[in-house]
């Protein structure tokens, strides 16, 4: 017989809650309803309901395959030609002093930017604002931040309460960390107007905060210049800036992983350190990064046709989530009149906070196999010429 053994360490070890966002595509996946939507995780489809793979994507592929490229390392900062166009893409060509480092999504770029504050700042506070991303709390956490939340969204207005916010923002001591949506915030799709920028870059300055930009949807609010904003105003006028940027969405690269983390600092020297210090942390985390998705970017960026043609297919991305977003707010007011939606049309991006309930949001996932954000996020670039209607008969039954 054997002897019996200590009980294992696993045995006590509880069930993490399901993911609130990719744990929605789980469910969905899950159900065998053939007319069933997924308008919960941040994914654009075209038309058709594919994820597109852009005709400058299969370009660039095209080309790179033909070289047969080796699968060596790259270095851990990443693809150097990716690096340099991706700091040129945010910032313009005021790039001085501005490190960029490739990093994995966008979500890696903040995770490598959280880890480089505690090591800058370790007795931080970092405040998100409320509502943010589902994942922003629980990735400062695990970098070991406390996180607290300033107020942006009004639930009644549908829009920003940007008193609220300038007056949470003022009362932060010095040093606190700040995470900003440059645009399309997520997940309410509504923006800061540039004159509210420049109120938050004073109050940044003034009371010495560390802002961290989130940029993950360039090109999706009105264009890739545009979109920059933020970016370029603060990279213009304070050090540090952190900035976390994604190609996720803009390129249609979601599996690949293709982001970044640039830091704004103010001088050679302090780019010099703070390169050391952010290869310290990919180094600990995964070593270094992917090669096929950054090269495929730094071809496009390169490339000046590829370019156009880039910035062609994402201007049809964003057009068609505007269209996608009118059609929406018609369909329902067609079937309920006294509804008011046209708040949807104010939002910007591919999310709308909608305003449903968390009892609406279960019956639509019950009843009609559609799938939201338990808060009522709805990924508007998922939507349809062909699930438009079946959505709008859906959310008009839960809500009459
Ligand atoms: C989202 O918010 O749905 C996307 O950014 C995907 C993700 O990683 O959560």
């Amino acid at each position: 017989m054997n002897a019996p053994h200590s009980p294992s360490p696993l045995a006590a070890l509880e069930m993490a809650p399901s993911d609130p966002i990719l744990g929605v595509t789980e469910a969905y996946v899950a159900d065998p309803n053939p007319k069933k939507v997924n308008l919960g995780v941040g994914v654009y489809t075209d038309d058709a309901g594919k994820i597109p793979l852009l005709e400058c994507v299969r370009r660039a592929e095209e080309q790179r395959m033909k070289t047969s490229p080796h699968r060596g390392y790259l270095p851990i900062d990443g693809l150097a030609a990716y690096d340099g166009a991706v700091k040129e893409l945010l910032f313009g060509s005021s790039t001085q002093n501005i490190v960029t480092v490739q990093a994995l999504g966008g979500t890696g770029g903040l995770r490598i930017g959280a880890d480089f504050l505690k090591v800058l700042n370790p007795g931080a506070g970092v405040w998100i604002s409320e509502p943010s991303w589902e994942n922003h709390r629980q990735l400062f956490e695990a970098a070991g931040f406390k996180v607290k939340s300033y107020a942006y969204y009004d639930a009644k207005s549908h829009g920003l309460d940007f008193p609220g916010m300038a007056r949470d923002l003022n009362a932060l001591p010095a040093g606190s960390i700040v995470v900003l949506h440059s645009c399309c915030h997520n997940p309410t799709g509504v923006d800061l107007t540039q004159e509210n920028w420049r109120a938050v870059l004073e109050i940044v300055r003034a009371r010495g905060l560390i802002p961290f930009l989130d940029l993950a949807y360039q090109g999706f609010a009105e264009g890739l210049e545009a979109d920059a904003y933020a970016a370029r105003l603060f990279a213009a006028q304070t050090t540090p800036v952190l900035l976390s940027s994604s190609f996720s969405k803009s390129v249609s690269l979601y599996g690949e992983r293709v982001g970044a983390l640039s830091v704004v600092t103010g001088s050679d020297d302090e780019a010099k350190r703070v390169l050391s210090q952010l290869k310290r942390v990919v180094r600990a985390n995964y070593s270094n990064p992917p090669t096929h998705g950054s090269q495929i970017v730094a071809t496009i960026l390169a490339n000046p046709e590829l370019r156009r043609l880039w910035e062609k297919e994402l201007g049809e991305m964003r057009e068609r989530m505007k269209a996608m977003r009118r059609l929406l707010v018609e369909k329902i007011q067609a079937r309920v009149p006294s509804a008011d939606f046209g708040f949807v049309l104010r939002q910007r991006g591919m999310f709308s906070y909608s305003g449903l309930t968390k009892e609406q949001v279960r019956r639509l996932r019950g009843e009609y196999s559609i799938y939201t954000i338990d808060t009522g996020r709805i990924c508007i670039a998922a939507l349809t010429t062909g699930n438009v209607d079946y959505v709008a008969d859906a959310i008009a039954k839960v809500i009459r």
